[in-house]
């Protein structure tokens, strides 16, 4: 079957400038090329080359994803946007339940998950241009790929849009549903902060969970009680001890074992 193709003109309407690029090495770089660009700026694609994940990873993106990122010059100091990946996951998640009601979980720190498997990552970066500070939002939805598109070491912890709905998902719906739930967050990011962190963390999948702190090769037990104001994960360690955990990754205990 035919994978239905995003399109410039459905973005004629969008609250934030879209353009629709056929393909390109990693929208997150694509859009540190255009630091000077307005406020809002968004580039979208089907197909990255070089797409990038956290901690350094590369980000498997083969045709059938949806890749987004937004550049957002904030009127405020790094210190003050600690959040922004954090409601930049739960902007997603309404933008995904607003395109094909599906619901996905939020997995700490930035993945959406659906029946324990990988929906979506999010990669913020912040630059500074002219002194200016510039945030980078990157997205990458698993919207209609299959799974024998993605490397085998990915296919197993995968899903897709198409996967969970048993039909083809208009990529173009998609990815407007985003801007415009980006668009909304961007309004809130300073004045909507607690409500909007009180939703990120009814939907983490791993509050309430014991989870594995990974820090190099080191892997440490403990239970996650919560997630603070600025989206950093709250847990309690087998010696009692609390501590928040704003990086790095931490692997919860779901059906399947640890994912
Ligand atoms: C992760 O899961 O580690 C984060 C993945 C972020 C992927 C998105 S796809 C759009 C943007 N361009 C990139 O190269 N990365 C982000």
């Amino acid at each position: 079957m035919q994978i239905p193709q995003l399109r410039q003109e459905a973005f004629a309407d969008s609250p934030f400038p879209v353009q629709v690029l056929r393909e390109t090495d990693s929208t997150n770089d694509a859009l540190k090329r255009m630091c000077h660009a307005p406020h809002g700026t968004a580039l979208v694609t089907g197909r990255q080359t070089k797409g990038r994940g956290r901690l350094g990873r590369s980000f498997s993106s083969p045709e059938g994803g949806v890749y987004l990122s937004v550049l957002l010059k904030p009127n405020a100091p790094a210190s003050e946007l600690l959040h922004l990946t954090a409601m930049a996951a739960v902007a997603v998640r309404r933008a995904i339940i607003d395109c094909c009601g599906v619901t996905p979980e939020i997995k700490w720190t930035n993945d959406l998950v659906y029946g324990g498997r990988k929906l979506c990552g999010i990669l913020t970066e912040l630059v500074r241009k002219d002194g200016a500070l510039c945030a980078i939002l990157g997205i990458g939805v698993n919207c209609n790929t299959e799974a024998a598109c993605f490397p085998q070491e990915v296919r197993k912890i995968a899903v897709s849009l198409r996967e969970i709905t048993g039909r083809l998902i208009d990529p173009n719906d998609l990815a407007r549903c985003m801007v415009r739930r980006l668009f909304e967050m961007d309004a809130a990011l300073l004045t909507e902060k607690k409500a909007w962190m009180a939703e990120y963390a009814a939907a983490c999948v791993t509050v309430g969970k014991p989870v594995r702190v990974i820090s190099g090769t080191e892997r440490s037990p403990a239970f996650a009680e919560g997630i603070d104001e600025n989206g950093a994960l709250l847990v309690r360690w087998e010696n009692g001890e609390t501590a928040a955990i704003t990086t790095g990754e931490v692997s919860v205990r779901g059906m399947n074992g640890y994912i």
